[in-house]
């Protein structure tokens, strides 16, 4: 099996490096020359990846092409491009609807949209995927944790949940700012969230977040005190409230 990347920038580099590092690696990895200087890295890297001459030798070359372009120029790049009836696409393209690059990738047989995320380069991380394909998922299931969504409002959810990562950073930076205006040194108060948040995340692996926060909360204890407190003052609504936010986005009309 061949796998292709049309648009070598982040996102491609992250998979390609997840891939390559993943068990039983092996098949073909072509991508298109743009970002010369990534397919460039990516091909000295990595002996099963090579550097197709243009974005129609990616798609040739291929079983399941992967579209990883922006947004702005996707319609336009993905109209010029000929696709087989065999081939599976997988759109990781923001915005762009299911059914327009369905309709863009004919006659190709199976279009899925997917969200990973950068750490896919080390094989982790939630990635949002519609609709369900065996193929596809045992694809993604070796660069991350794929997760399928049951209709795209549910996949722009999930997308829209990625919308946290800085605004979680920000929370952990603010936890960080507490202690060290309490006269914890900086080095220390970074420190100690970092392992901290690195626990929460560990922790959660083993529990749904409901179970977690019941199982921390002990009666008259520091945790029930502070989701009380957080809780009275409505105080994880404008986290909703982002979402939301994140989320009609998503659903606005669409770049052509
Ligand atoms: N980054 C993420 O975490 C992430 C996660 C999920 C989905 N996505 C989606 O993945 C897509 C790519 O995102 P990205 O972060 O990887 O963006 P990016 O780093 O800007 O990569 C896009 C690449 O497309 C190349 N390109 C431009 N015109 C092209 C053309 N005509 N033919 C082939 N390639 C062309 C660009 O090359 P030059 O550098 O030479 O201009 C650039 O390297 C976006 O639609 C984004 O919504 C991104």
């Amino acid at each position: 099996m061949t796998l292709g990347f049309v648009g070598t920038g982040h996102i491609t580099v992250a998979m390609v490096e997840g891939l390559c590092s993943a068990p039983l690696p092996g098949e073909g990895i072509v991508v298109s020359p743009r970002n010369a200087a990534n397919a460039a890295m990516l091909a000295k890297r990595f002996t099963n990846v090579t550097v197709a001459p243009d974005n129609q030798g990616v798609v040739d070359a291929s079983d399941i092409v992967f579209l990883a372009v922006r947004p702005p120029v996707a319609s336009e790049i993905v109209r010029g491009l000929r696709f087989r009836s065999t081939q599976t696409v997988i759109s990781l393209v923001a915005l762009h609807p299911r059914e327009e690059m369905r309709a863009l990738t004919q006659p190709a047989a199976v279009l899925v949209r997917a969200v990973p995320l950068p750490s896919a380069a080390r094989r982790l991380g939630p990635i949002a995927y519609f609709p369900h394909d065996e193929t596809v998922e045992a694809l993604l299931a070796r660069v991350g944790t794929p997760v399928a969504a049951p209709d795209e409002a549910a996949f722009h959810r999930l997308w829209s949940l990625t919308g946290l990562i800085s605004p979680f950073a920000a929370l952990i930076e603010e936890w960080q700012g507490w202690a060290e205006a309490g006269g914890v040194g900086r080095e220390a108060a970074e420190q100690y969230v970092r392992a901290f948040v690195h626990c929460l995340a560990d922790m959660a692996q083993d529990l749904p977040p409901v179970e977690l926060a019941k199982r921390a909360a002990t009666p008259g204890g520091i945790n029930e005190q502070a989701l009380r407190f957080l809780r009275e003052k409505d105080g994880l609504a404008p986290f909703r409230g982002a979402l939301d936010s994140v989320f009609a986005r998503m659903n606005a009309p669409k770049p052509r």
